[in-house]
């Protein structure tokens, strides 16, 4: 039975918004486990591409969603998570945008997300969480006492993401990215099931133009200034 005590950060947004940085370096501070959300997602994808699934087939989509061998194990410094699926480190193959689109795309079946639902849930441990993602406020855990939903410019997200896939040695192309997050962000927040959209009582933070030095800070001063329990 998992704990509804333990106290749970939502941070969700669109691709690119600097969610993870943000999630990571907020956990560190707090001493805190970590959900990406997305890599579950991502995973699921990967695994249907391994097994020959059709990306259309709800039904063998949720019966893998629920069988999937994966483990995340966080990095020494904290800074992300090594993920294993069937006894393979796919950290890495995880991240390309194809990768990404093919999560968008089996992330709009409502069978798949229920599949799903419990083994994101299964994150939330003591002393606390912070998760990531796009419905983390609204679906999976609508009763968390931080929510915030992160936002930029679409130019912004793209420029971000191009750094972030070169840093890892993922060959990109700027204009590219920017159209294939524009049309993520489209498929994301118009689907029918668990739609991106910032919860009621989320706090919403345009970061275009902030570093993540200035994100982390006014987050950590939204938490702290917040009357909730954290520990
Ligand atoms: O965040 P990331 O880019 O890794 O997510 C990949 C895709 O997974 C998103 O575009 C979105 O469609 C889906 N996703 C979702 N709900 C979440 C996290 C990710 O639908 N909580």
């Amino acid at each position: 039975m998992i704990s509804t005590n333990i106290p749970v950060i939502a941070i969700d947004g669109p691709s690119g918004a600097g969610k993870g940085a943000i999630c990571c370096r907020l956990a560190k501070q707090l001493g805190w486990h970590t959900l990406d959300s997305g890599a579950i997602y991502r995973v699921l994808a990967l695994a249907a591409h391994h097994n020959k699934v059709s990306l259309e087939d709800e039904t063998a989509l949720a019966t893998l969603a629920i069988n999937l061998k994966v483990h995340f194990y966080p990095l020494p410094d904290l800074s992300g998570t090594q993920i294993i699926l069937e006894g393979q480190d796919v950290s890495f193959s995880l991240r390309s945008e194809s990768c990404g689109a093919a999560a968008s795309q089996i992330a709009t079946s409502p069978a798949v997300r229920q599949a799903l639902l419990g083994r994101q849930r299964a994150f939330r441990t003591a002393p606390g969480l912070v998760a990531d993602g796009r419905d983390m406020g609204t679906v999976v855990f609508p009763e968390a006492p931080i929510k915030i939903f992160l936002t930029a410019s679409i130019e912004e997200r793209a420029q971000r993401r191009y750094k972030q896939l070169i840093n890892i040695g993922i060959d990109a192309k700027l204009s590219n990215l920017a159209i294939e997050i524009a049309e993520r962000d489209k498929r994301d927040s118009t689907r029918t099931i668990a739609p991106l959209i910032a919860a009621a009582d989320a706090y919403v933070i345009d970061t275009t133009g902030m570093s993540i030095e200035k994100v982390v800070a006014r987050v950590s001063s939204i938490v702290q200034g917040l009357n909730v329990t954290l520990n």
